[in-house]
């Protein structure tokens, strides 16, 4: 039998359908919610995830402001814009898209966001408030993959989740979610990275699968157990002449192999992409809406 296909893309429409709702409130306050971006230097990837999400944030009714430096910007550039951000009123919440041409620059960047306007949830303050179960902004990509699994009414309590990659970004926020005693965590977790010595022997005794390698093939069929749930966050772009691009997109997992084994999996493109999306659109009207409540 096939797995379920768990639409990412469904599920995000019908929230930003939600989010609307609530833009429409704050503009009976005269209150827009909006969001600073920052793009530095020219990856194509990270362009069209910008484009992605300033498109989402216009569907919305979010107001979105782009500013875009060369790759060569200063450390004092980067943190000028920051802190212009962090100043204006109009601006509920800031998006450093990363990785910065100058990796060495990110910790010091992301200290530089105001907490309160931390949308993408990476400030130290917002991974410690995280980490103690504490409201906070919670990173986009594991919170998505949490709401994916809630509404799609996938067990996660009790289960034993298996995280292949432990990036800041999604394996090590997602391995925290994960274990948090309230109604989207309450897994057993563990986390495989290129350190651990047989990645297979722990993701066949998972019953949900994460793979967030950032590289095609990680988990193969032969990984998984039958009745896995399988989420894919890997978004790679594999040469393909036959596209009009000249490339197409892939995830990490085999998806056609596995899709005959799980019992439900994502697919790439359509699955975690739109729901990281989405949690960006959330957190920025929650920056708005907490604006509103500390002004009552
Ligand atoms: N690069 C890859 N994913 C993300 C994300 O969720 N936020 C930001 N700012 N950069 C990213």
């Amino acid at each position: 039998m096939g797995a379920t296909i768990l639409d990412g893309k469904a599920l995000a429409a019908e929230m930003r359908a939600d989010l609307k709702t609530s833009v429409a409130r704050l503009a009976t306050a005269g209150v827009v919610p909006g969001l600073g971006v920052l793009l530095v230097g020219d990856d194509p990837a990270s362009r069209s995830y910008v484009t992605a999400k300033e498109k989402a944030c216009a569907d919305c009714g979010i107001h979105s402001q782009e500013i875009r430096l060369p790759a060569d910007a200063t450390r004092q550039d980067i943190l000028d814009v920051v802190d212009g951000y962090n100043a204006d009123d109009r601006i509920h919440g800031i998006l450093v898209q990363l990785p910065l041409p100058d990796a060495a620059m990110e910790q010091d960047v992301i200290a530089a966001i105001d907490p309160n306007k931390d949308v993408d949830g990476f400030h130290p303050t917002n991974i410690g408030r995280m980490l103690l179960g504490l409201p906070a902004f919670l990173p986009c990509t594991p919170y998505g993959i949490l709401k994916l699994l809630q509404r799609s009414g996938q067990p996660v309590a009790g289960a034993h989740a298996v995280i292949v990659g432990r990036s800041n970004i999604v394996g090590r926020p997602l391995a925290n979610l994960l274990t948090l005693k309230n109604e989207l965590g309450n897994a057993t977790v563990t986390v495989c990275h290129t350190g651990t010595r047989d990645v297979g022997y722990h993701t066949r005794q998972a019953d949900i699968v994460i793979a967030a390698a950032g590289r095609p093939g990680t988990v193969t069929a032969d990984m998984v157990k039958e009745g896995a749930v399988v989420i894919d966050v890997g978004v790679n772009r594999v040469e393909d002449a036959s596209r009009p691009r000249g490339y197409r997109l892939v995830g990490d997992v085999d998806f056609d192999a596995i899709k005959e084994k799980a019992a439900a999996i994502t697919p790439v493109p359509g699955g975690v992409g739109p729901m990281t999306i989405t949690m960006l659109l959330y957190n920025t009207v929650e920056s708005a809406e907490r604006g509103q409540v500390a002004k009552a």
